[in-house]
This record gives C-alpha cells, structure tokens and sequence, in this order.
C-alpha cells in the first residue's frame, strides 16, 4: 500500500527540487550587474598582496543580499586562484549572535577542527592569525545579519579584525562585508557607517515584478522540465510576489505551483504548471480570501459585468487583452440581456477594477505579433472565486436599477 508514494520522485514537472531551494546557491546572479560592480569596485586592492578591503550591504528583505555576497566571494575567489589565496568565512549572525560565538565561527569555517573551548577572545583571534599568516591566505569575512551581534555584543569584534594587522609584520589580512537589512540601519548608522566609511555602503532595493520575473525563469529553466512552463505563468508567479520585491517569495510561488503540478500527474492530467496550481498556493492573501472576495461589492453593475467577462478567461489563462476583455464583455452582456457600454466606458470599468487591486496590467508585445498592448492578470484572487460571487450579486443590483 505504497501507490500514494509513487508521484514523490518521479520528476515528471521538477527536475532538479534541490535548485527551487533558498540555499541554492545560483551560478549567476540576476539583473544585479550594477550591484555587483559596485562591490567589485571596493575590492580591486585585493588583487595585490597586500590589499584588503570592507563593504556594508544593506537593503529590504529578500533583495538577494545574501546571494550578492556569497556569489562575490565565490567569483573572486575563483578569479585569484593562482595569484592569491583567497577564504571566505561567511557566519550568519542570527544564528551565532555574541561576539565570541562569531569569532569561533569564523576560526571553524576556516580550519573546523580547530579546539575554542575556553579560548578567550584575544586567544581565537591571536590563533586566526596564526593560521592566516602560516598559509598565507587572504581571509573574507561575511557577517551577515551583522544587526544581531551588534545589538548583543557592540562592535568590538569588527574593530578587532580590522586590527588583526596591527601587532606585526602582516598587512592586508583581512577584508569584512557586514550585510544587513535595512530597518536596522540605525544600529550601524552609528556603530559602524562612519567608521566603514559612506563610499563602501552598498544600498540594495527591492526587486521589481521584472526583476523578479527573471530569477523565476533562471529557477525554472534550471530546476524544471521543459514545457512544465511557459512565460505567462512565471509572469504571474512574479506579479504575485510583486509587492514584496522579496526574491524567495518568487521562488518560494513557483515551487509550491511546480509541486502541485508534480502531485496531480496521474497520465492524463496536463504535465504543466496551470494557473489553478499557482492559484492554490497558500499564502497570507489566501488565507483570508473569503473576507477579501467582498473587495467587488462595491463595484456598480457594470463593472461587476466586466470583471465576470475577465475572470471566465483568467480561470484558465494567465492573462488577456483588452481586445479579449470586449469580446469576451460582449458575450456576459448579451447573458444578462444589458447593452454593452463604449469602449471608452469599458476601458474606464477596467482602470478602476485595477485600482482597486483586484488585476493587474501592464504593457507588452501582442504574443506572437507585433506591436504592444496592455496585458491584464489576477496575481492575488481566485478568478473561480471572484466569479462565483459576480455571479450571485449581478441579479440583484441589475434588477435593483
Ligand atoms: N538576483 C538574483 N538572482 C538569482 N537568485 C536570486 C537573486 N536574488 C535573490 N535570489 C535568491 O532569492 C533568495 C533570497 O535571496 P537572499 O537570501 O540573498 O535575500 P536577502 O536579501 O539576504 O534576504 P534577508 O534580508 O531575509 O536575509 C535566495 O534563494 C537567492 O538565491
Ligand atoms: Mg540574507
């Protein structure tokens, strides 16, 4: 009695699972070029044998901070090889929030057999020197969510790594990335900024639905199997997680639709990611639907009919024209017996049902032609759900006028 196992590993919708996890870390880093030069900038010293170099990153949650940092040291320590030896020592700070748990981080990453019992924090840094100077290494340090050290411990330790030259005849040692988020600025505004100076804080901003939309496609083209996918659905899957500007929600979106997809293969179901599968997702929007679908009460008659004209396409595709909203209001009219307004009233029915946040729109190539045309979505309702509820108030409110 094993048979509802059989869909676990059959790797018919993903491919690769272990790419559409968070910790993954992507062999390129997307649409971040500018950020990434900007931290290559402050590191050009560290070519030499003698360079060292600091930077803070900060930036909203989700902007790919992390990522930004690790893909850096990843990269730079590939392109020295052979000319410096480079380590990294990234220690996430949430996790290890005194100083002296951080400083043993940093000592274990780089040599994990190393004995911190009952060292003194002078002791562990005097040993990381040691090390570093008898392999000649140049050490990275990554203090991520360096927010929590700083509130428990202060910036003691950052002060003792910069200094780690001082004592003798080593130069350069060294470099540190402090990363943090950015409601917590206060705390390095005055602890650390002015000392790391303004020029090496690099601000990260949220990502745009683009933006976002293209780490979805790398996700997808690397972890998924061809033709599971197409454009419209990762378009969604990004203008759902749009508001955040958060990269794991994308990702987090796209998985949980590829997952769905993978679990209802049976041989006849479609071997694609639907807009029903990233409709169920669940997510806090979902979780309050219910409350939410009273969002189109308040809309007048008309615009009822033309948002029920657009949920019946939304139910299976993942966008539609403004062409195909009037054909499609055309037909909804003559079911309610109502006389279609103009396009200009159509259109005005379209803009408010977008301010209220119930689709949204943006412009692009006709698909397949040429030209450009407004493209109109559902990223945060169930258009199943909405129509159902169109459809009982529409009697009342025509019968109403
Ligand atoms: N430009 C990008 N290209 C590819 N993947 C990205 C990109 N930006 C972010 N990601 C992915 O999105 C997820 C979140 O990114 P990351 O962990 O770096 O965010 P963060 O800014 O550090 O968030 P937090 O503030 O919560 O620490 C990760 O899985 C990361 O690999
Ligand atoms: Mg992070």
């Amino acid at each position: 009695m094993t048979g509802y196992l059989d869909r676990i590993g059959a790797g018919l919708i993903i491919a690769h699972p272990e790419i559409l996890d968070f910790d993954h870390l992507p062999e390129e880093l997307v649409g971040r070029e500018d950020l990434q030069e900007a931290l290559a900038s402050k590191f050009t010293t560290v070519g030499s044998p003698e360079g060292a170099a600091r930077a803070v990153i900060t930036g909203p949650v989700g902007s790919g901070k992390t990522v930004l940092a690790k893909t850096f040291c990843r990269d730079l320590r590939r392109h020295l090889s052979g000319k410096r030896e480079i380590n990294v020592a990234h220690v996430n700070c949430r996790n290890a929030s005194t100083s002296m748990r951080v400083a043993q981080r940093i000592l274990h990453q780089f040599d994990p057999g190393h004995p911190d019992r009952g060292l003194s924090m002078g002791e562990l840094l005097m040993s990381l020197r040691k090390m570093l100077r008898r392999t000649s290494t140049h050490l990275i340090v990554v203090l991520d969510e360096v927010d929590h050290m700083l509130r428990r411990s202060g910036d003691e330790l950052l002060y003792q790594l910069l200094r780690i030259d001082e004592d003798q005849e080593g130069k350069g040692t060294v470099s540190l990335i402090l990363v943090s988020q950015e409601q917590v600025l206060d705390v390095l505004e005055t602890a650390v900024l002015s000392k790391f100076g303004q020029s090496n804080h690099i601000r990260v901003p949220p990502y745009t639905v683009d933006g976002l939309e293209a780490i979805a496609r790398q996700r997808a083209e690397l972890a998924l199997v061809p033709g599971t996918w197409n454009n419209g659905i990762l378009r969604l899957v990004a203008e759902r997680a749009g508001n955040s500007g958060d990269a794991r929600r994308v990702i987090e979106y796209l998985s949980s639709a590829a997952e769905r997809a993978e679990f209802r293969q049976d041989g006849h179901s479609e071997q694609a990611i639907t807009v029903d599968d990233l409709h169920v997702v669940n997510d806090e929007l979902a979780t309050n639907t219910k409350q939410r679908l009273e969002i189109v009460d308040d809309l007048s008659a008309q615009g009822m009919l033309v948002l029920l004209a657009m949920c019946r396409r939304l139910r299976t595709e993942e966008s539609m024209t403004m062409g195909d909203v009037e054909r499609l209001y055309n037909v909804v009219c003559e079911e309610y017996e109502q006389r279609p307004k103009s396009h200009t009233t159509l259109w005005k029915h379209v803009k408010n049902i977008e301010q209220e946040g119930i689709v949204a729109s943006r412009v692009a190539t006709v698909p397949g032609g040429r030209g450009r045309t407004t493209h109109l979505s559902m990223p945060h309702f169930l258009p199943a759900d909405l129509a159902q509820r169109l459809e009982l108030l529409l009697p009342k409110r025509l019968a109403r006028r």
